[in-house]
């Protein structure tokens, strides 16, 4: 494997104003691509000028799907050093996804060198405000121009970066969720656990459909039974019922959120009761009859913590502590974010430094 080419641009651009940012809306000066053919592997490492992408009319991934991507996030910490968060994780599964596609794995300790550096040359990119940072995407897709069905033989890798501030419009505030009872996402078997395209676009219709209700995204249940709660969208979910911290146990449908495992980490660090397994939409409307159903939150890269407010299942409403942002989950939020920020001393060694203040 060749060593990372470096080209950088004559013309770099600004940070946009951080109050403005939204989610994926700026891209910054750069981006890391490679490729891959049978017969050289992976090769080409580069850091280049952001520029796009052409593709075959053909390419294979527009016709079918086969790619696969990452989200990970840079923060600028209260003393200005540029840090990662658990980024390897990320990789693995990265290459855990690509397992599912039939895509050739990447060279992990490449991709999280390339990934350094290219954060240090974008540093400046790095927003500081609480609530934002430089959101990573790594992805992967099929570059063979054909239109048989088959595995491809060629390949894309890239990574862009983008400036952001809160996944939703209503920040660390309670969330509204709808949970899905017509259209399914994944079922075991199939592609749920992989961060793969079609996942994706297997969600939207059943968002459009919440959103027209006033609901911010959607809760989904198994697709067989349509009884256990899998995710939302674009986050694991998690539920507080008398004391214990609950979220469903990955079974092959759902995506094993980085997030996810954060939480479960800390929250048994925390000498709480944390466990992965089955639950039902049953349980958490018989635990809120009872008064048991304390907290509901998503967990994501994007969405960070998310407090769920409501949560609505065939017409039904259930309210969740009044609509506040529960103490667990603001607890939760606080130590993550602290973490990721440079406030909280970071135990776990989950924080890597990429440029110093
Ligand atoms: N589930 C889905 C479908 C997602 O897209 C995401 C976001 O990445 C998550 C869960 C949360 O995963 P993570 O915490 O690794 O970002
Ligand atoms: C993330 O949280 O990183 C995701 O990939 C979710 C995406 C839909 C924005």
């Amino acid at each position: 494997m060749s060593d990372i080419t470096i080209i950088k641009t004559d013309n770099p651009g600004t940070l946009p104003d951080e109050n403005s940012l939204g989610f994926g809306n700026y891209f910054t000066d750069h981006l890391f691509e490679m490729d891959y053919n049978p017969q050289d592997g992976w090769h080409n490492p580069r850091i280049v000028p952001y520029h796009e992408f052409s593709v075959s009319p053909a390419n294979t991934t527009l016709h079918y799907g086969q790619g696969i991507f990452e989200g990970m996030k840079a923060f600028r910490t209260v003393d200005d050093r540029v840090v990662l968060f658990r980024p390897l994780e990320y990789l693995n599964r990265l290459n855990r996804s690509a397992d599912v596609l039939c895509i050739p794995r990447v060279d992990v300790d490449l991709v999280h060198k390339a990934l350094l550096k290219l954060i240090e040359i974008e540093k400046n990119w790095v927003p500081a405000k609480q609530g934002t940072s430089l959101y990573i995407r790594p992805f992967i897709f099929a570059t063979d121009p054909y239109l048989g069905l088959r595995v491809a033989e060629n390949y894309k890798m890239a990574i862009i970066l983008s400036p952001v501030g809160a996944y939703y419009a209503a920040g660390f505030n309670p969330v509204k969720i709808r949970v899905e009872d017509k259209y399914v996402r994944a079922v075991p078997g199939g592609l749920g656990e992989a961060k793969t395209l079609g996942n994706y676009a297997a969600s939207l219709r059943a968002a459009v459909d919440a959103k027209k209700v006033g609901y911010a995204q959607t809760l989904w249940l198994d697709g067989i039974e349509r009884k256990y709660i899998e995710e939302v969208g674009a986050m694991n979910i998690f539920f507080k019922i008398n004391g214990e911290i609950i979220t469903p146990a990955l079974t092959g449908s759902i995506l094993g959120g980085i997030t996810r495992k954060t939480v479960l980490e800390i929250a048994k660090e925390w000498g709480f009761k944390a466990t992965e397994r089955r639950i039902s939409i049953d349980e958490v409307f018989e635990a809120h009859a009872k008064g048991q159903l304390e907290e509901v939150f998503g967990t994501g890269t994007a969405a960070v913590i998310s407090p769920v407010g409501e949560l609505s299942w065939k017409g039904e409403k259930l309210i969740i502590n009044d609509n506040k942002t529960g103490e667990f989950a603001q607890k939760l939020y606080d130590y993550v974010t602290g973490l990721q920020y440079g406030e909280v001393e970071d135990k776990f060694n989950w924080v890597e430094t990429v440029t110093k203040a």
